[in-house]
């Protein structure tokens, strides 16, 4: 952070941890760095359903209470270990606190201190220095060239792991790519959010969300949510394609059973090339602009295939396939797995890794995706990291739940800030 580097320096006088609750009621870690000139910054990490394999650890208990999943060894690790190796290290060297909470760690993963942990210290002190400065967190991350506000991957029908219904793809997923500014995309989403809610009602369907906040209702077959979504976009009065782009996660690693897939919902058993084939179907069919994870965490090989097919029209994003992981997403690059990277903090564990990660992507022309997990908490830092890096996207749920309002309304406050510094990509992000 050169452009700061004027203003003497506080240090790290505490770090304090302690156990809260995401928006399942599942335990999560929360932390809060102080300096010694008072400044303090808290943060809280969140956790996944369809979790890819090789995520860094997230450290729980096991024991019997919680259904085991109570994070007090996490917590207890960074009240001891953590906060006496960050103790009167300079708050505003987030590599060096990074790598130290790495060293102190000691595991590929993430496991001894956990990385739940590990990422809401780093992301608590990124806040703090940011508060020591007296400026935002995006401006602190970003400097004066963060200042592009994220086109919504907004949720709007939930399946897969995040709903009890019976659809199978996990995501289905509107981009107001046709609006002038980000809180006209959120108007044009709020609307046909809305819109789709009442096209429910008026077939009998339910309304009920799932874990993200979309609507999850049981429904005939998966494509009859695209159907659904295109009237409910036209019922709020936007053009499918010119003014809102479909965009769907499939998280097909949850259909994988050793070199088939199986909707799990449908029961229905598929190959990989029949995969494919569904999915370029879908595309011809729908105005699909981006499809995350359509094959399995390990297959790389298949995503270069399917990369090959359909890349040039389609964004192809990889979430478990690359885990927000440095060498993970070098090795897709090399292969040409995909066009584009879900960026998850809490897949790698610190903030470092994370900015490092985005950094590889947009060196060899990725596009970055900032994305929260099914389990969120009132933290709001993925707003914040969006517009510091130029992310260009954002994914972040429904326009329903705090767990997820509280990201867009962040980024509704950060562009009224930016005034008419702000930029929003709009359609110029698949160009
Ligand atoms: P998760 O889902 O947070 O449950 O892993 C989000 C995603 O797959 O993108
Ligand atoms: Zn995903």
């Amino acid at each position: 952070m050169d452009f700061l580097e004027t203003k003497k320096t506080a240090v790290i006088e505490q770090v304090k941890a302690r156990q809260i609750f995401d928006s399942r009621g599942t335990p999560t870690v929360e932390a809060t760095v102080t300096l010694t000139d008072g400044s303090c910054g808290t943060a809280s990490v969140p956790s996944g359903a369809s979790t890819g394999m090789f995520e860094a650890c997230e450290l729980r208990d096991g024991y019997e209470e919680l259904n085991g999943k109570g994070v007090t060894q996490a917590v207890g690790n960074v009240n001891t270990i953590v906060s006496k190796g960050l103790m009167g290290l300079n708050p505003c060297d987030q590599k060096l606190i990074d790598d130290q909470m790495i060293e102190l760690d000691g595991t590929k993963n993430k496991s001894k201190v956990g990385a739940n942990g590990i990422l809401a210290v780093s992301l608590a002190t990124a806040k703090a220095a940011a508060n020591f400065h007296r400026i935002p967190l995006y401006r602190y991350l970003g400097g004066m060239n963060g200042i592009t506000l994220p086109v919504p991957m907004m949720n709007i029908l939930n399946g897969g792991a995040h709903a009890s219904n019976n659809v199978d793809i996990q995501e289905f997923m509107i981009m107001p790519v046709g609006a002038e500014s980000f809180s006209k995309g959120m108007q044009m989403c709020v609307e046909i959010y809305h819109a789709l809610g009442k096209l429910l009602k008026e077939r009998n369907l339910s309304t009920g969300v799932g874990d993200e906040g979309g609507f999850a209702p049981n429904l005939e077959h998966d494509e009859q949510a695209l159907e659904l979504i295109l009237e409910a976009i036209q019922k709020a009065g936007y053009q499918p394609q010119e003014d809102i782009r479909i965009a769907l996660d499939a998280a097909s690693s949850e259909w994988y059973r050793d070199g088939h897939y199986l909707f799990p919902k449908k029961q229905k058993r598929i190959t990989q090339s029949e995969l494919m084939d569904y999915f370029e179907d879908l595309i011809r069919k729908y105005p699909i602009v981006s499809l995350e994870d359509p094959l399995a965490e390990e297959d790389f090989t298949g995503f270069q295939q399917f990369t090959k097919r359909v890349g040039e029209k389609v964004q192809i994003v990889g979430d478990d396939l690359f885990v927000t992981n440095k060498e993970r997403l070098q090795r897709g690059i090399d292969l040409n797995s995909a066009n584009a990277i879900l960026i998850k903090p809490n897949q790698i564990g610190t903030l470092t890794e994370t900015l490092e990660t985005i950094r590889l992507a947009k060196q060899h022309g990725y596009r970055t995706i900032i994305s929260h997990r099914s389990g969120e908490t009132e933290d709001t830092t993925i707003a914040d990291i969006a517009v510091a890096v130029n992310a260009g996207e954002i994914k972040t749920g429904a326009p329903a739940r705090t767990d997820r309002i509280c990201k867009y309304n962040r980024l509704l406050a950060i562009e009224q800030e930016l005034g008419k510094s702000a930029n929003y990509p709009g359609n110029s992000i698949f160009s």
